[in-house]
């Protein structure tokens, strides 16, 4: 026998919501806890909203009118095994993980922001406080799960009707909500693009307003919601909104100066801010990696810093390749982005966006070929693709053509890399043994001696073994006065 997908049926709304196993245990547990501790408790928030809408959810929020750490307690002795309770006294909440879904508890709440801190005042309330304070008339959903009306919605300020509309409200006035808690500012840019929703025009001029409150958020919340918004189909959307109503300017100022275009003696630049968003939606769509998103962000950053208008030729942006490479760290560690690994490929990627493109003319000798392999080591594929994203002509003849010029460098990477096997490859003398073999403290002296043996390698001007290698050295050395 087939087991029927287990259902809740909502009353009051013709639609029932699928849960599958696993949702349907957890939902059955917290009821009987809630009712064998006579607590009222509903599910809310983004679970409802997305189990509406037909998206994936990995957490289940609950709200229960009392104790909710009580009943995260209660709830918890129902599984085996008995899964850990983490719990905030202060705040009234407690979270439970069980087989990789999360169950979030808290007690139903009035709330409100003192007006300088992000220190919550909470005082315990009714459901309707509670949805009350939530953020958007889609995350205000309840379904209840009481014994006499479960699975009934309590939907007071029309949220079904506001995701079949696609458009965010606020449930009280904008300004309210968002100064309770500014980060919600963020939180509407991030549900418009990822569920491709329209923010209602007086909740967007409230944004406006009070843009500049997001400056009491931590930059590791700011930074949790931006890169959410990096993450969503189609970013650019989010990027626009967050230039519109002023919330750039504050977070990402340095992404705010590539907006714009200057003319002098009639000759423009392209608008860098939109162009950048252009690459951004278009590496989108052939990776979810975070850092590649990232790296297409900043492709482009030093083009201000770099931008000259020469006479006779135009506008020019020389060596914004390099100049933003030394700006990744600074812009990673301004957005607590991770220093580690991911942004050195990021800055990698940033440094070398140029050359692909220098590769696609007639005569490209394998040594620059081999240079680029090298440079590019493990990021090779990275970097084509970012490459393949920044063409964002409106010709549609221009964009084949330059694509199947890098089609042609990754054909002729793929042969040399066949024959040469560079992409893995270092040099058969490092730099510390460079070090020990003449006597050297880590200085620019080893520096030079380790670029010029790996040039002459892949150029081929010296062979790819040790004693090759340590003979091209020794010379070198004698030369630059290292010795004698
Ligand atoms: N919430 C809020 N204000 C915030 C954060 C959250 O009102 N600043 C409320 C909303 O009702 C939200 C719920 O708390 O639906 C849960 O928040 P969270 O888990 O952060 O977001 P979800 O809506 O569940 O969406 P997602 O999982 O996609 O982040």
């Amino acid at each position: 026998m087939v087991a029927e997908n287990p259902r809740l049926v909502i009353f009051a709304h013709p639609m029932d919501i699928q849960l599958n196993d696993k949702e349907k245990e957890i939902i059955d547990k917290v009821a009987q806890a809630a009712q064998e501790l006579g607590l009222e408790s509903y599910l809310v928030g983004g679970f409802v909203r997305d189990k509406i809408l037909g998206r994936r959810t990995k957490d289940a929020d609950i709200v229960c009118v009392g104790d909710g750490i009580k009943l995260a307690k209660a709830v918890a002795q129902k599984f085996r095994p008995i899964p850990e309770v983490n719990y905030f006294k202060n705040f009234g909440t407690a979270h439970i993980h069980s087989s990789d879904f999360d169950i979030e508890f808290v007690g139903a709440r009035k709330e409100s922001y003192q007006r300088h801190s992000r220190k919550p005042e909470v005082e315990p309330g009714t459901l309707e406080d509670d949805q009350n304070r939530r953020d958007f008339t889609i995350n205000a959903l309840a379904i209840s799960l009481n014994k006499n009306d479960f699975g009934k919605l309590l939907d007071p300020f029309n949220g079904v009707q506001h995701l079949e509309e696609k458009i965010i409200i606020t449930p009280l006035e904008p300004d309210r909500t968002f100064s309770d808690d500014p980060l919600r500012m963020m939180r509407a840019i991030r549900f418009a693009t990822q569920l491709n929703f329209k923010i209602a025009d007086e909740v967007f001029e409230s944004v406006k307003r009070n843009a500049e409150r997001i400056k009491i958020i931590s930059q590791e919340r700011i930074t949790d919601e931006l890169n959410k918004i990096i993450l969503a189909n189609k970013p650019s959307i989010g990027f626009d909104l967050l230039y519109k109503s002023g919330l750039l300017k504050i977070i990402f100022p340095k992404m705010v100066d590539l907006a714009g275009a200057e003319f002098i003696e009639g000759k423009g630049h392209k608008d860098n801010f939109y162009h950048t968003l252009q690459v951004l939606d278009n590496i989108s769509e052939n990776t979810d990696d975070l850092w590649l998103r990232w790296a297409a962000i900043l492709h482009d950053i030093a083009k201000p810093a770099t931008k000259k208008f020469e006479e006779g030729h135009g506008w020019t942006f020389h060596g914004h390749e390099v100049v933003g490479g030394r700006m990744v760290p600074k812009i990673f560690a301004q957005l607590k982005l991770p220093l580690n690994e991911k942004m050195k490929q990021v800055k990698k990627l940033v440094e070398l966006h140029l050359r692909p493109i220098s590769l696609t003319k007639e005569n490209i000798t394998d040594s620059a070929i081999r240079r680029l392999l090298f440079d590019a080591g493990e990021d090779f594929e990275a970097l084509m693709m970012l490459c393949e994203a920044d063409i964002t002509s409106k010709n549609k003849y221009k964009v084949r053509r330059y694509l199947e010029n890098f089609q042609l460098v990754r054909e002729h990477c793929r042969e040399v890399e066949e024959k040469d096997q560079i992409r893995n490859w270092q040099p058969p003398i490092d730099g510390t043994r460079i070090m020990e073999l003449f006597n050297l403290k880590p200085s620019r002296e080893v520096g030079l001696l380790k670029g010029a043996l790996k040039d002459a390698i892949l150029d081929g001007e010296v062979a790819n073994n040790y004693d090759a290698a340590y003979e091209f050295l020794l010379s070198k050395a004698k030369e630059i006065g290292v010795v004698k």
